[in-house]
């Protein structure tokens, strides 16, 4: 059983799919594992660490030669890998949704493609989920960019020559990335409010020391679909919506946007009248902005200035934490592998629940459901 790490080849990623720790682990289990050269220098690890770990470490060509699971931490180009055994696995985070040509090219080539995303949310595999372990760096790190871009800051202080007021903090979408922004704006010194569909989130929010922002009294508010995420909203829920958010994000200072619907654009959240209407200097952070945004206007992987408000849309942000990121992805890649693993067989044997769920591809087609729909 040989289990590969490539490289990341694609831009601005930094994150490497197997941390020395892991690497550890996966030879404790029976594995031998092979490590592409400087697949972890971007995220702090060099060659020498995996070589003392027990891995080998080689080109491209040789780690993938005769891999039977291959790891990554995006989906790799098809035609960037090669060589590996027949039915070998691919196990990254492979955005079926939007690499849709990718999953096609996987199942050409013979590859068991699995998508790390679309981990069932079951308490069993919340060690594996790679959308909670990245968000949650994610929310931490755009509450700071926030700050970063924001003129002022985010504590009250009290000084000789006069008092600096607290910012206030919006956090719209309390799912994994929101709770841990709430927390993080909060220990800053922040006044934070925050609003979700899911009626759930409110105990949530109070606990963290938050104010809730919730529309009440209209049809469907419970907001939770499948698997605890986000459904998509009536309209009377919609207008309901818009006309709380205008009224409360005219006096805001710091909006993190964090709304997401599976398989779908992202909610729009903020429009353009509403942006008109806030403080010149205050700052949002779209952390949707890769999924098409909950901000008008806002772009993935840039910067605007609208109506004087500078709106951040954020990409990749697990990437610019790679140490911490590559840790947790690694470790949910292992927990993952781990929990099937057959020891008589030295290898991974998933389960119907997880491996149908996970599975894009097998015997040379594309077999996930939710891909076939
Ligand atoms: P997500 O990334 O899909 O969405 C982020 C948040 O945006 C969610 O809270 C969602 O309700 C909210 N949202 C969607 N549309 C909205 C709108 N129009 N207005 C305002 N907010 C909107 O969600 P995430 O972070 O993946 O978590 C969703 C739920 O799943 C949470 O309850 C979380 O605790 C749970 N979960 C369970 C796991 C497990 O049991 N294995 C693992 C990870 C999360």
């Amino acid at each position: 059983m040989q289990i590969s790490v490539v490289k990341e080849l694609a831009a601005g990623e930094t994150r490497v799919a197997a941390t020395p720790e892991t690497v550890k682990k996966f030879i404790a289990l029976g594995a031998k594992v092979a490590v592409e050269s400087g697949a972890g220098v971007a995220a702090s690890v060099d060659d020498a660490a995996y070589a003392a770990a027990g891995a080998s470490v080689g080109s491209r060509a040789e780690v993938l030669n005769g891999a039977n699971i291959i790891l990554a931490v995006q989906g790799p180009a098809p035609d960037s890998i090669s060589g590996f055994a027949p039915g070998a696995w691919l196990a990254a985070g492979l955005n079926p949704f939007g690499e849709r040509e990718r999953v096609d090219a996987y199942a050409a080539m013979g590859l068991e493609a699995l998508a790390m995303e679309f981990m069932p949310r079951i308490t069993r595999a919340q060690s594996m989920d790679i959308l909670s372990s990245q968000a949650n760096l994610s929310g931490y790190k755009a509450v700071l960019m926030a700050s970063n871009a924001y003129g002022r800051a985010f504590p009250m202080m009290m000084t000789a020559a006069g008092t600096v007021t607290a910012a206030k903090a919006f956090i719209m979408g309390v799912g994994v990335a929101g709770l841990q922004a709430i927390a993080t704006a909060r220990r800053m010194g922040a006044q934070v409010s925050a609003t979700d569909v899911r009626s759930a989130t409110k105990e949530q929010i109070l606990s963290l020391g938050a104010k809730p922002i919730f529309v009440e009294n209209v049809a469907g508010i419970e907001g939770e679909g499948a698997g605890g995420y986000a459904t998509e909203m009536s309209d009377e829920y919609k207008a309901a919506q818009a006309e709380l958010v205008s009224s409360h994000i005219a006096k805001q200072d710091i909006v993190i946007t964090t709304a997401l619907i599976p398989g779908r654009p992202a909610p729009r959240l903020i429009s353009d009248a509403q942006l008109a209407s806030m403080r010149a200097g205050s700052v949002i952070v779209d952390m949707a902005a890769e999924s098409g945004g909950n901000v008008e206007g806002s772009v993935s992987g840039e910067t605007r200035q609208i109506h004087g408000v500078t709106v951040i849309g954020a990409r990749n942000i697990a990437a610019s934490l790679p140490a911490d990121s590559s840790a947790l992805f690694s470790r949910n890649l292992f927990n993952f592998l781990s929990a099937f693993w057959d020891k008589e067989q030295n290898k991974p044997v998933l389960d119907e629940e997880i491996g149908n769920a996970v599975r894009l591809t097998q015997g040379g087609k594309v077999v996930n459901e939710r891909l076939l729909g």
